[in-house]
C-alpha cells in the first residue's frame, strides 16, 4: 500500500539571482499574510523580521553559532547568493487527524560567505506558510573541517509585547511540568526546579521548553517550535524578561562539553512559528508535519489505529504491582508490601483484559510488569543489563496469552521500560523485535523514567536524540510500531517514520493517580490542546470512570467529571486511545458502564479535524469525521470553570440527519463534590441544529453522531 501520495508538486522558480543588487531577500506566504524579512548589518551579523498584515510580529533577531574548535559565525558575512521558490504538494497522512495534508509555501534561500579569510560558508532557509514559518540552516562540506563541535547556536526571537504565555521550564531531562500561564516577563522556570514528583529534571537556567504558545494584545496566537530534530539536541529558549527576547539554548552534554557534534554537510531542524488568528487554527495547523520529508519506511500497514485496555492503572493505583515478588526496591509509584506478591502481569489477569477489551470492541491490550528486571531496576545507579525484553515472569505465560488474545481479535502491545539505560536497549533491540515478531505484536510502548545513564548525558540532548532515531529504523525492519514514554519531543518525524505511531512527553493521567501535588489541575488539557499537542499525537490514557478511587488512594484523585474523560478521545489526538481504568470500574450494576458505549464507539482515525471553538486554557471543543465511517464525534472540555458551549453543527454535510448521543455532565456534577454524574441524550441533529450545552466545573462533554 502506498503511504503517501504526491498528488500535486508545483515547483516555480520565481527568482534566481546572482547580482547582487537584485538578490531577493523577503518572502511571503502564499495568501500575503506573512512575510519575512532578511539582513545583514553594517557589520554583515545575519538578522531576520517578521511581519503579519503588514504588523511586525518578530522584531530584528540576530543569528549565529559559537564553535568548539573554530571562530563564531556571527558577523564578516556577505550576501553570495539567494533564490526565492513556491512550493505547493497535497500528501496523504496514513492515519491522523486528517487525511490529506496541503503543503503549501514560498522558500527564501539565502547563501552567505565570510569576507574574512576562512571564507566559510552557510545558508539560511525561510519557508513562509499561510500558519507561520520556519527556518534553518545549512553547512555545506569545508574543506578545513570535515566536523564542527557546537557550542551555542544563538537563534534570537524578539518579540513585540510582553505576551501572554502558556509555558513550561527548559528542563533537559523531562517535559512532565505541569504549564504555567505567565506574561513573558513573568516566566521563572528557576522556580519549577526541585519537582518532588520527578525522578530527573535538570532545569539549568530561566528557559522554557517547546512548542511554547503565546496570545499578543493584538490577539495573534504565536507558538514556537521546531520541526524535523535529527542527529541535533533539542531546542529550549532562553528567556530575557527584560529584552522581550528569547534565543535558543540546545541541551547540552557534559561527556561533548559542548552541545552538538555534527558532520558536514549538514542541516539543523527548522525553528518554527506558528501564527494565527484563532487559537484553534494552532491546532488545524499541519506545518510542523510539512517541513518532515515523505515517509522513507513504506509499508505501514502491520499498524492499525486503535483504542486499547491494559494493566497499568492498577499499578498506579497500587492494586497490584510491577514487580512479583513485591520487591525492596520497586515501589516507585506503589505501597507495595515487602515481600508480598501482588503481581498484576499474569496471564490469569492478562485473560481478564483480553476479554474486557473483545466483548466491549476493544482492539488492544498492554501489559506492563511482564518481564524480569522489576524487582531490580528503580533508583539503582548501574541499571545496564537489568531487563532483557525477551525473559517473562513465571506466572506470565506469554504463548497462551497471545493465543487467545488472537482467538478473541485483541492485539497484544508490548511494553519495554529501557530504565533510561539506552545502551543496554540497543543491544537488546534486535532480539526482543524478534520475539515481537514471532508473536504477531506490532506496536510497544517504550518508557525511559530516570537520569541517562551514562552520567552526562541528558534525555533530550543530541545522544538521545540519536537513540530515539535508532529505535525508529530498528523497529520499522521488523514491522514495529513506538508508542515512547518520558521520549524526545514529537517534531513532525511521524511524517517520516509513520510507525513513531504516539508518545508521552507531558504530565500524563498517572500523575492523577500518586503526585504529591494533588494531580493535575481542571484546566490542564485545556492548555496542553495548543502547547504539547501542537507538536503530534499523545499518549495521554484518558477513560477514568472511577474518579475518586478512595478505596485504593484517598489523598489523590482525578480533577475532572466523567464526562470530561469521555471528551479527551476526541480532544487529544492519537492514533492509539487507552481506556485506562480497570475493567471492574466501567461495570455497573452487573453490566457495562452505560457511558462506556461513548468509548467503544469512538473513532481513532481520522478523515477531517475541525476545532469549533476555543480560549487556551479556559476551554475547547474541536470535532473529528472518522476515516472509516460517516461518523462525526464531538469533544468538549473546560477548566474549573463551567461554561455552556453552543454548539453549531455547519460542519455536518448537506441534506443529512444524524442521530446524536450526548453524553454530558449533570446538572449537578462537579469535578471536586460530584465528578461521576452524567446523562445520556438523544436526539436527531441536521447542519442547521444550534444546541447549547452546559459544562460543569472541570466538566465537559461527548457527542457521537451516527448518519441516519
Ligand atoms: C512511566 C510511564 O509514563 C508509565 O506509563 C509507566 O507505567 C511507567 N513509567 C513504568 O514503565
Ligand atoms: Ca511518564
Amino acid at each position: 500500500m502506498i503511504q503517501f501520495i504526491f498528488r500535486l508538486a508545483i515547483v516555480a522558480i520565481l527568482f534566481s539571482c546572482s547580482e547582487k543588487e537584485t538578490l531577493p531577500t523577503s518572502v511571503t506566504s502564499p495568501n500575503g499574510a506573512i512575510e519575512i524579512t532578511f539582513q545583514l548589518s553594517e557589520n554583515g551579523a545575519p538578522n531576520y523580521l517578521v511581519f503579519k498584515d503588514g504588523k511586525k510580529i518578530i522584531d530584528t533577531s540576530f543569528i549565529s553559532f559559537d564553535f568548539k574548535d573554530a571562530a563564531s559565525l556571527k558577523e564578516n558575512l556577505e550576501l553570495l547568493a539567494s533564490k526565492t521558490v513556491e512550493f505547493d504538494e497535497t500528501w496523504e497522512m496514513p492515519w491522523g487527524e486528517q487525511k490529506s495534508v496541503r503543503n503549501h509555501y514560498n522558500e527564501l534561500r539565502l547563501e552567505l560567505g565570510e569576507t574574512t579569510p576562512a571564507k566559510r560558508r552557510f545558508s539560511i532557509v525561510f519557508r513562509a506558510f499561510d500558519d507561520g514559518i520556519g527556518f534553518r540552516y545549512e553547512f555545506p562540506e569545508d574543506p578545513t573541517y570535515s566536523e564542527l563541535t557546537i557550542t551555542d547556536e544563538n537563534t534570537q526571537f524578539n518579540l513585540t509585547g510582553d505576551h501572554q504565555v502558556w509555558w513550561q521550564p527548559g528542563d533537559w531531562d523531562i517535559y512532565e511540568h505541569l504549564y504555567n500561564e505567565t506574561s513573558f516577563s513573568k516566566i521563572d522556570a528557576l522556580s519549577k526546579r526541585n519537582d518532588p514528583n520527578l525522578i530527573a529534571t535538570y532545569i539549568p537556567e530561566n528557559a522554557v521548553n517547546t512548542p511554547v504558545t503565546m496570545k499578543t494584545a493584538e490577539g495573534t496566537y504565536l507558538s514556537f517550535h521546531e520541526a524535523d530534530l535529527t542527529d541535533y539536541p533539542g531546542m529550549t529558549l532562553k528567556v530575557d524578561a527584560k529584552n522581550l527576547s528569547m534565543t535558543s539554548e540546545l541541551v547540552g552534554s557534559e561527556r561533548l562539553q559542548a552541545k552538538a557534534k555534527v558532520r558536514l554537510p549538514f542541516e539543523t531542524p527548522w525553528r518554527t512559528i506558528q501564527i494565527a488568528n484563532k487559537p484553534g487554527d494552532l491546532i488545524e495547523s499541519k506545518m510542523i508535519l510539512n517541513l518532515n520529508d515523505p515517509n522513507s519506511i513504506g509499508d505501514v500497514s502491520y499498524f492499525t489505529p486503535m483504542k486499547y485496555v491494559g494493566i497499568w492503572w492498577e499499578m498506579h493505583l497500587g492494586k497490584s504491582t510491577w514487580d512479583m515478588e513485591g520487591s525492596q526496591n520497586m515501589n516507585t509509584f506503589t505501597e507495595g508490601e515487602k515481600g508480598s506478591s501482588r503481581h498484576g502481569a499474569t496471564t490469569e489477569n492478562a485473560k481478564k483484559y483480553i476479554d474486557f477489551a473483545a466483548a466491549n470492541g476493544i482492539k488492544g491490550l498492554l501489559v506492563e510488569g511482564w518481564n524480569t528486571g522489576w524487582d531490580r531496576w528503580i533508583n539503582i545507579p548501574d541499571r545496564e543489563g537489568v531487563f532483557d525484553f525477551v525473559t517473562p515472569y513465571t506466572d506470565y505465560d506469554l504463548a497462551t496469552i497471545t493465543a487467545y488474545a488472537k482467538e478473541k481479535g485483541v492485539q497484544l502491545i508490548m511494553h519495554h521500560e529501557t530504565s533510561a539505560a539506552p545502551r543496554s536497549y540497543e543491544k537488546q533491540m534486535d532480539t526482543a523485535y524478534s520475539l515481537m515478531k514471532s508473536y504477531g505484536i506490532h506496536s510497544v510502548k517504550t518508557g525511559y523514567v530516570g537520569k541517562i545513564i551514562p552520567e552526562g548525558e541528558y534525555h533530550h540532548g543530541q545522544w538521545m536524540v540519536n537513540h530515539y532515531q535508532k529505535v525508529l529504523e530498528e523497529a520499522a525492519k521488523k514491522q514495529v510500531a513506538i508508542n515512547a514514554h518520558e521520549p524526545i519531543k514529537a517534531t513532525g518525524k511521524r511524517r517520516t517514520f509513520p510507525n513513531a505511531i504516539s508518545r508521552e512527553g507531558l504530565r500524563g493521567q498517572e500523575f492523577n493517580a500518586w503526585a504529591s501535588d494533588g494531580g493535575n489541575p481542571p484546566g490542564h488539557l485545556s492548555i496542553v490542546a495548543f502547547t504539547r499537542m501542537l507538536a503530534g499525537p499523545i499518549d495521554f490514557t484518558p477513560g477514568v470512570f472511577n474518579i475518586k478511587f478512595n478505596e485504593y488512594k484517598k489523598n489523590n484523585q482525578v480533577n475532572t467529571t466523567m464526562a470530561h474523560q469521555l471528551a479527551l478521545y476526541v480532544v487529544i489526538y492519537s492514533p492509539i486511545q487507552m481506556a485506562c481504568d480497570l475493567p471492574e470500574h466501567y461495570m455497573k450494576d452487573g453490566k457495562i458502564h452505560p457511558a462506556f458505549q461513548f468509548i467503544t464507539d469512538v473513532g481513532v482515525d481520522w478523515e477531517t479535524t475541525k476545532v469549533l471553538d476555543a480560549e487556551i486554557g479556559d476551554f475547547v471543543i474541536i470535532a473529528r469525521k472518522e476515516r472509516t465511517s460517516s461518523n462525526w464525534f464531538v469533544g468538549g472540555i473546560t477548566d474549573e470553570n463551567a461554561r455552556e458551549a453552543t454548539l453549531d453543527f455547519g460542519f455536518l454535510p448537506e441534506g443529512k440527519t444524524f442521530v446524536a448521543k450526548i453524553y454530558k455532565d449533570a446538572e449537578n456534577a462537579d469535578w471536586d463534590e460530584n465528578p461521576e454524574a452524567y446523562s445520556i441524550d438523544s436526539m436527531d441533529i441536521t447542519r442547521t441544529t444550534q444546541l447549547k450545552i452546559k459544562m460543569a466545573p472541570g466538566g465537559g462533554f461527548a457527542i457521537s453522531l451516527f448518519e441516519e
